[in-house]
Parts: C-alpha cells; sequence; structure tokens
C-alpha cells in the first residue's frame, strides 16, 4: 500500500506546482501592463536609437508618421511580442530589405549593418508599441 501512495502524493505535488506558476505569471502580466514604464530609460531604447540616429533609416520612418516606410509605432503593434523569432526575423529585413509586408514600397537594404545592431534597433522600435 505505501508503495501506491508515495508515487500518487508526488503526482498531486507536481501538478499543483505546475498550476501555481501559471496563476504567477498571470500576475506578472497584469502588473506590467497596468505600470507606466518610462522606456527611454531602457539600455535597449538607448542603444537602438543611438544606432538609428547614425544610421538612414530617419528619412523613411517616424515614429509617429508614416513616410516612405510604416511609422515605428505602427510596426510595434504589428509584432505585439518583443519574441527572439520576431527580432531575428526584423533585424534580418532590415539588412537584406524588402516589401510586400507594409505595401508595394521596398526598404533599401543594409548590407553592412552588422545582425546584433540592426537587432537592437529592433529592440528599440518594439519599445515603441502603444
Ligand atoms: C528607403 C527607405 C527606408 C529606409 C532607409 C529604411 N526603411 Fe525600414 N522600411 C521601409 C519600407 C518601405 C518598409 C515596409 C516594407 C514592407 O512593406 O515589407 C520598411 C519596413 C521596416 C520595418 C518593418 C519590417 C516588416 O517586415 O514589417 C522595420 C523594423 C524597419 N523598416 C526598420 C528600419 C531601420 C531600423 C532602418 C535603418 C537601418 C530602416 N528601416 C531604413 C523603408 C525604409
Amino acid at each position: 500500500m505505501k508503495n501506491l501512495i508515495f508515487p500518487l502524493a508526488l503526482t498531486i505535488l507536481f501538478t499543483s506546482c505546475g498550476g501555481g506558476d501559471d496563476k504567477k505569471s498571470e500576475n506578472e502580466k497584469n502588473e506590467s501592463s497596468t505600470e507606466t514604464v518610462d522606456i527611454t530609460k531602457n539600455p535597449d531604447y538607448q542603444k537602438g536609437l543611438g544606432l538609428i540616429a547614425k544610421s538612414d533609416c530617419l528619412t523613411c520612418h517616424k515614429v509617429d508618421e508614416m513616410l516612405t516606410g510604416p511609422s515605428y509605432r505602427d510596426v510595434a503593434n504589428k509584432y505585439a511580442a518583443m519574441s527572439d523569432t520576431i527580432i531575428t526575423h526584423l533585424a534580418g529585413k532590415i539588412i537584406k530589405g524588402g516589401s510586400g509586408v507594409w505595401g508595394e514600397i521596398a526598404m533599401t537594404p543594409h548590407p553592412t549593418l552588422s545582425q546584433e545592431d540592426a537587432e537592437a534597433m529592433v529592440k528599440y522600435v518594439l519599445l515603441l508599441k502603444k
């Protein structure tokens, strides 16, 4: 009998732990969405903006207005989540250039940018989400 109860107790223990974790991450999400964070103090924001200011991005992009390219705010809102896959993808797009997502006009390629710098730029853009 003892041999049966032990694994059963373990199962219950693990199941309840898993449930607890889910709740916790949900709470964290709620907290961060109500907080007003000053994004300009974020090191990713400062690094990305610095790189963008040194490149040609701002001839085609503005934060809140569409120019040749979409506004950075629109880009941020489109890709709501700051996931690694999206950061890698958008950085690759900046380096290679291309069209079709926002319209027929193409973004010029930026072959001299490193993947790392392009990803830093993307992080800045995605922080502009509202
Ligand atoms: C010649 C104008 C031009 C320049 C310069 C330019 N872009 Fe773009 N960008 C565009 C256009 C046009 C699009 C929309 C492309 C599309 O519809 O797929 C775009 C799209 C983007 C997107 C969204 C891509 C997507 O697939 O949704 C990001 C992010 C971006 N640009 C960042 C940058 C950064 C960072 C720089 C500077 C290194 C830069 N752009 C320079 C015109 C430009």
